[in-house]
Protein backbone atom coordinates (compact mmCIF):
# COMPACT_ATOMS: atom_id res chain seq x y z
CA UNK A 1 0.00 0.00 0.00
CA UNK A 2 1.36 3.69 -0.80
CA UNK A 3 2.17 5.75 1.63
CA UNK A 4 -0.63 7.42 1.78
CA UNK A 5 -2.69 5.07 3.40
CA UNK A 6 -1.83 2.41 5.70
CA UNK A 7 -4.08 -0.64 7.82
CA UNK A 8 -3.70 1.76 10.62
CA UNK A 9 -5.91 4.57 8.82
CA UNK A 10 -7.82 1.85 7.43
CA UNK A 11 -8.67 0.65 11.01
CA UNK A 12 -9.08 4.28 12.25
CA UNK A 13 -11.87 5.20 9.55
CA UNK A 14 -13.61 1.95 9.09
CA UNK A 15 -13.87 0.68 12.77
CA UNK A 16 -15.59 -1.42 15.08
CA UNK A 17 -17.66 1.43 16.25
CA UNK A 18 -18.78 2.24 13.02
CA UNK A 19 -19.18 -1.49 12.21
CA UNK A 20 -21.24 -0.78 15.02
CA UNK A 21 -23.89 1.82 14.09
CA UNK A 22 -24.04 0.40 10.30
CA UNK A 23 -25.20 -2.73 11.20
CA UNK A 24 -27.90 -0.80 13.54
CA UNK A 25 -29.07 1.42 11.01
CA UNK A 26 -29.59 -1.65 8.44
CA UNK A 27 -31.56 -3.72 11.33
CA UNK A 28 -33.95 -0.53 11.65
CA UNK A 29 -33.94 0.58 7.60
CA UNK A 30 -32.59 -1.79 5.28
CA UNK A 31 -30.04 -1.33 2.90
CA UNK A 32 -28.78 2.14 1.96
CA UNK A 33 -30.07 3.90 -1.05
CA UNK A 34 -26.66 3.03 -3.04
CA UNK A 35 -26.44 -0.72 -2.04
CA UNK A 36 -30.17 -0.87 -2.90
CA UNK A 37 -29.65 -0.01 -6.47
CA UNK A 38 -26.95 -2.51 -6.91
CA UNK A 39 -29.72 -5.02 -5.29
CA UNK A 40 -32.67 -3.99 -7.06
CA UNK A 41 -30.69 -4.35 -10.81
CA UNK A 42 -29.36 -7.74 -9.98
CA UNK A 43 -32.65 -9.08 -8.77
CA UNK A 44 -33.60 -7.80 -12.45
CA UNK A 45 -30.63 -9.80 -14.13
CA UNK A 46 -31.96 -12.86 -12.10
CA UNK A 47 -29.24 -13.77 -8.48
CA UNK A 48 -30.99 -17.27 -7.89
CA UNK A 49 -28.54 -19.99 -7.99
CA UNK A 50 -25.71 -17.38 -8.25
CA UNK A 51 -22.29 -16.74 -6.23
CA UNK A 52 -21.08 -14.15 -5.45
CA UNK A 53 -17.86 -12.31 -4.67
CA UNK A 54 -18.07 -8.74 -2.88
CA UNK A 55 -14.80 -6.44 -2.00
CA UNK A 56 -14.60 -4.56 0.56
CA UNK A 57 -18.00 -5.29 1.65
CA UNK A 58 -18.25 -3.78 5.00
CA UNK A 59 -20.99 -5.71 7.53
CA UNK A 60 -21.99 -7.98 4.40
CA UNK A 61 -25.70 -6.08 3.77
CA UNK A 62 -25.72 -6.85 0.46
CA UNK A 63 -24.56 -10.30 0.92
CA UNK A 64 -27.87 -10.71 3.50
CA UNK A 65 -30.11 -9.42 0.96
CA UNK A 66 -28.83 -11.51 -2.50
CA UNK A 67 -28.39 -14.93 -0.23
CA UNK A 68 -32.43 -13.88 0.68
CA UNK A 69 -33.16 -12.81 -2.95
CA UNK A 70 -32.00 -16.74 -3.74
CA UNK A 71 -28.07 -16.51 -4.29
CA UNK A 72 -26.26 -19.45 -3.41
CA UNK A 73 -23.27 -18.75 -1.59
CA UNK A 74 -21.14 -15.23 -1.20
CA UNK A 75 -17.90 -14.54 -0.56
CA UNK A 76 -16.90 -11.80 1.04
CA UNK A 77 -12.96 -9.90 0.99
CA UNK A 78 -12.25 -7.41 3.37
CA UNK A 79 -9.10 -5.08 3.94
CA UNK A 80 -10.20 -4.09 8.01
CA UNK A 81 -10.94 -7.19 10.54
CA UNK A 82 -13.23 -4.70 12.34
CA UNK A 83 -16.22 -5.68 10.51
CA UNK A 84 -15.84 -9.16 11.45
CA UNK A 85 -17.80 -9.47 14.65
CA UNK A 86 -20.14 -7.69 13.97
CA UNK A 87 -20.62 -9.41 9.99
CA UNK A 88 -20.43 -12.47 11.49
CA UNK A 89 -23.51 -11.24 13.95
CA UNK A 90 -25.55 -9.91 11.50
CA UNK A 91 -24.95 -13.59 9.69
CA UNK A 92 -25.95 -15.74 12.50
CA UNK A 93 -29.39 -13.94 13.22
CA UNK A 94 -30.48 -14.33 9.25
CA UNK A 95 -29.52 -18.41 10.09
CA UNK A 96 -26.65 -17.72 7.21
CA UNK A 97 -23.07 -18.35 8.71
CA UNK A 98 -22.95 -21.50 6.64
CA UNK A 99 -23.13 -19.69 3.05
CA UNK A 100 -20.76 -16.79 3.35
CA UNK A 101 -17.05 -17.43 3.42
CA UNK A 102 -15.66 -14.02 4.83
CA UNK A 103 -11.69 -13.53 4.59
CA UNK A 104 -9.62 -10.46 5.92
CA UNK A 105 -7.34 -9.97 3.07
CA UNK A 106 -6.23 -6.97 0.57
CA UNK A 107 -8.29 -8.63 -2.79
CA UNK A 108 -5.85 -6.23 -4.95
CA UNK A 109 -2.37 -7.77 -3.39
CA UNK A 110 -3.38 -11.53 -3.51
CA UNK A 111 -6.28 -11.78 -6.18
CA UNK A 112 -5.34 -15.75 -6.42
CA UNK A 113 -6.35 -16.51 -3.33
CA UNK A 114 -9.80 -16.22 -4.09
CA UNK A 115 -12.17 -17.69 -6.66
CA UNK A 116 -13.92 -16.42 -9.56
CA UNK A 117 -17.68 -15.68 -8.99
CA UNK A 118 -20.80 -15.26 -11.26
CA UNK A 119 -21.32 -11.86 -9.34
CA UNK A 120 -18.33 -9.36 -7.95
CA UNK A 121 -19.68 -6.46 -6.21
CA UNK A 122 -17.15 -3.43 -4.94
CA UNK A 123 -19.69 -0.80 -3.51
CA UNK A 124 -17.68 2.63 -2.73
CA UNK A 125 -13.92 0.57 -2.46
CA UNK A 126 -12.30 2.11 -5.73
CA UNK A 127 -12.22 5.30 -3.70
CA UNK A 128 -10.66 4.11 -0.52
CA UNK A 129 -7.29 2.87 -2.63
CA UNK A 130 -5.18 4.38 -4.03
CA UNK A 131 -4.10 1.55 -6.91
CA UNK A 132 -6.98 1.36 -9.09
CA UNK A 133 -6.12 -0.58 -11.96
CA UNK A 134 -5.00 -3.33 -9.92
CA UNK A 135 -7.76 -3.56 -7.77
CA UNK A 136 -10.53 -2.85 -10.52
CA UNK A 137 -8.53 -5.21 -12.41
CA UNK A 138 -8.32 -8.19 -10.10
CA UNK A 139 -12.16 -7.25 -9.82
CA UNK A 140 -12.69 -7.59 -12.97
CA UNK A 141 -11.15 -10.80 -13.63
CA UNK A 142 -13.09 -12.43 -10.80
CA UNK A 143 -16.35 -11.99 -12.73
CA UNK A 144 -17.85 -15.00 -14.52
CA UNK A 145 -21.09 -13.05 -15.50
CA UNK A 146 -21.32 -9.23 -13.77
CA UNK A 147 -19.46 -6.82 -12.29
CA UNK A 148 -21.21 -4.34 -10.10
CA UNK A 149 -19.45 -0.77 -9.20
CA UNK A 150 -20.07 1.99 -7.21
CA UNK A 151 -17.89 5.17 -6.82
CA UNK A 152 -17.79 8.83 -6.27
CA UNK A 153 -19.49 11.14 -9.74
CA UNK A 154 -16.34 13.51 -10.83
CA UNK A 155 -18.28 17.10 -10.09
CA UNK A 156 -16.43 20.33 -9.49
CA UNK A 157 -18.11 19.97 -5.31
CA UNK A 158 -16.61 16.61 -4.57
CA UNK A 159 -13.58 17.05 -6.04
CA UNK A 160 -13.49 20.25 -3.67
CA UNK A 161 -15.08 18.56 -0.64
CA UNK A 162 -12.61 15.92 -0.63
CA UNK A 163 -9.65 17.94 -1.52
CA UNK A 164 -10.75 19.71 1.99
CA UNK A 165 -11.56 16.07 3.21
CA UNK A 166 -7.94 14.86 2.36
CA UNK A 167 -6.11 17.77 3.74
CA UNK A 168 -7.49 17.08 7.12
CA UNK A 169 -7.02 13.47 7.21
CA UNK A 170 -3.37 14.59 6.55
CA UNK A 171 -3.42 17.11 9.05
CA UNK A 172 -4.40 14.92 11.71
CA UNK A 173 -2.00 12.34 10.39
CA UNK A 174 -4.66 9.34 9.81
CA UNK A 175 -2.61 7.98 7.13
CA UNK A 176 -5.79 7.41 5.26
CA UNK A 177 -6.86 9.18 1.87
CA UNK A 178 -10.28 9.41 -0.62
CA UNK A 179 -9.43 8.88 -4.09
CA UNK A 180 -11.90 10.19 -6.84
CA UNK A 181 -10.55 7.97 -9.79
CA UNK A 182 -11.65 9.04 -12.69
CA UNK A 183 -14.51 7.23 -13.94
CA UNK A 184 -13.97 6.41 -17.33
CA UNK A 185 -10.38 5.02 -16.34
CA UNK A 186 -12.47 2.41 -13.94
CA UNK A 187 -14.49 1.73 -16.98
CA UNK A 188 -12.03 1.04 -19.19
CA UNK A 189 -9.86 -0.89 -17.14
CA UNK A 190 -12.61 -3.18 -16.34
CA UNK A 191 -13.82 -3.56 -20.07
CA UNK A 192 -10.44 -4.25 -21.47
CA UNK A 193 -10.69 -7.27 -19.29
CA UNK A 194 -13.72 -8.79 -21.38
CA UNK A 195 -16.75 -7.02 -19.92
CA UNK A 196 -19.08 -4.23 -21.64
CA UNK A 197 -20.96 -1.81 -19.56
CA UNK A 198 -24.73 -2.31 -19.58
CA UNK A 199 -25.75 0.13 -17.00
CA UNK A 200 -24.30 3.48 -15.75
CA UNK A 201 -26.90 5.15 -13.81
CA UNK A 202 -25.96 7.87 -11.56
CA UNK A 203 -26.90 8.91 -8.13
CA UNK A 204 -26.37 12.65 -6.82
CA UNK A 205 -22.76 11.20 -5.01
CA UNK A 206 -22.14 7.27 -6.58
CA UNK A 207 -22.40 6.43 -9.68
CA UNK A 208 -23.59 2.20 -10.42
CA UNK A 209 -22.25 1.02 -13.16
CA UNK A 210 -22.86 -2.58 -14.19
CA UNK A 211 -20.52 -4.45 -16.91
CA UNK A 212 -21.36 -8.15 -18.08
CA UNK A 213 -19.23 -10.37 -19.44
CA UNK A 214 -18.63 -10.48 -23.42
CA UNK A 215 -15.45 -12.44 -23.73
C1 LIG B 1 -16.28 3.07 2.17
S1 LIG B 1 -16.15 1.41 2.73
C2 LIG B 1 -17.54 0.67 1.94
C3 LIG B 1 -18.13 -0.47 2.70
C4 LIG B 1 -19.37 -1.06 2.03
N1 LIG B 1 -19.06 -1.60 0.72
C5 LIG B 1 -20.44 -0.01 1.91
O1 LIG B 1 -20.62 0.55 0.81
O2 LIG B 1 -21.08 0.31 2.93
C6 LIG B 1 -14.79 0.77 1.76
C7 LIG B 1 -14.39 -0.61 2.21
O3 LIG B 1 -13.50 -1.18 1.24
C8 LIG B 1 -12.52 -1.92 1.91
N2 LIG B 1 -11.38 -2.06 0.99
C9 LIG B 1 -10.71 -1.06 0.37
N3 LIG B 1 -9.74 -1.57 -0.42
C10 LIG B 1 -9.82 -2.92 -0.31
C11 LIG B 1 -9.05 -4.00 -0.86
N4 LIG B 1 -8.02 -3.76 -1.67
N5 LIG B 1 -9.38 -5.27 -0.52
C12 LIG B 1 -10.44 -5.50 0.32
N6 LIG B 1 -11.19 -4.51 0.89
C13 LIG B 1 -10.88 -3.24 0.57
C14 LIG B 1 -12.24 -1.09 3.16
O4 LIG B 1 -11.66 -1.86 4.18
C15 LIG B 1 -13.65 -0.64 3.53
O5 LIG B 1 -14.28 -1.54 4.37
Amino acid sequence: MRDCCSPKGYRWVFSERSARAEARRYRRKGLDPTSRRIVDYLKTQGVEGRTVLEVGGGIGAIQIELLKAGAARAVSVELTPTYEDVAKGLLEEEGMSDRVDRKVMDFAQTPGAVEGADIVILNRVICCYPDMPRLAGAAADHARRLLLLSYPRRTWWLAVGLTFANWLLRLTRREFHIFLHPPQRIIATSERRGLQTVLSQRGIVWTVAALRRTA
